[in-house]
């Protein structure tokens, strides 16, 4: 059987797999199929890979692959899954990128092999956490193909389908709240700084933060640990790490919880569209 695999959905997670499972060689591009509701991106993918297979719709796309890679917004996959249900089989392995469908939500639509996860654009350079909850279908041979993918350019973590949404803002949700909290450090430096512009403290900060995590791993030591070598008592650290003991707690518990809260909304809006629209199919 010919190694062959589709995507649905060429956005950031949909482009940046298809560009990763090129540039390592697990598929040949002519044994890549990919379909996306707009033209305009279909168009740039053939730009840098001419011989892909470029399906007319889903359901083509459904009807030619049997490993399937579904990278569409939450609120869109309701839908997806509806229109390619027809041509899934119990050969089908669908691997969606987002957990935010609920995996109970999505068997009913496809009773099959499903893995839901947690991709993270860190993995453009080829770092950072994939998320992976695989339901009781998913046997051996599809683990294979899904890690074969994302093992090469992440960690991959299997955890429980209920913990990934609290623990995805240390993963997939990380480089957008990490640079939120850095550019609020950059401006309080800015402000209380003379002669130094917001691109050099950002610069600074970025080698900071790249040689800390370096150093963190290589050496293997822990936040508690950097902690009480870097701030000595009653010196300058000591004195700052005290403020962010005191006021950070709570920025991040609220932090998670509209993170969390917003998650369970849209789990439970792409709930309803689903038996809305197994509803309409009756
Ligand atoms: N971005 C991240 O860092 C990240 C991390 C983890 C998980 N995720 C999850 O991964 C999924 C994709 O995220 P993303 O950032 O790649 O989103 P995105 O950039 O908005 O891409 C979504 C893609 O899906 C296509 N699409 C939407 N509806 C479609 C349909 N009915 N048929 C075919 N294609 C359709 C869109 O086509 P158009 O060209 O028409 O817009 C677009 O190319 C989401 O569920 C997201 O929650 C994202």
């Amino acid at each position: 059987m010919k190694k062959e695999i589709g995507i649905i959905g060429l956005g950031n997670v949909g482009s940046m797999l298809l560009s990763k499972i090129i540039e390592f060689n697990i598929y040949e591009e002519n044994h890549i199929y990919v379909a996306n509701r707009s033209k305009e991106k279909i168009d740039r993918a053939l730009e840098q890979y001419p011989k892909l297979n470029v399906c007319e719709n889903n359901k083509e796309l459904a009807k030619k692959c049997k490993d399937i890679i579904i990278c569409v917004e939450p609120l869109n996959l309701p839908a997806v899954m509806a229109e390619i249900k027809p041509y899934l089989s119990t050969e089908t392995y669908l691997m969606i990128s987002t957990t935010m469908v609920a995996s109970k939500d999505l068997l009913k639509i496809h009773n099959g092999n499903i893995t839901i996860f947690m991709p993270t654009l860190i993995s453009l350079v080829n770092s950072g956490v994939t998320l992976v909850y695989h339901s009781d279908n998913v046997t051996d041979r599809d683990k294979n193909i899904f890690e074969n993918i994302l093992d090469k350019i992440s960690e991959v973590v299997d955890l429980d389908e209920e913990d990934i949404n609290i623990t995805q803002n240390l993963t997939a949700s990380f480089p957008g709240i990490f640079a939120e909290i850095m550019l609020e450090f950059v401006k309080s430096t800015l402000k209380y700084s003379s002669n130094v512009t917001h691109e050099k403290l950002e610069k600074m900060l970025l080698i900071s933060i790249n040689g800390a995590s370096k150093l963190l791993i290589d050496k293997n030591m822990s936040f508690e640990e950097t902690i009480d070598r870097v701030s000595t008592k009653g010196g300058i650290t000591y004195e700052g790490v005290k403020v962010c003991k005191e006021k950070l707690p709570i920025v991040f518990d609220e932090t998670i919880e509209a993170t969390v809260n917003r998650y369970n909304a849209i789990v439970a809006e792409a709930g309803s569209m689903i038996d809305n629209l197994i509803e309409e199919d009756r």
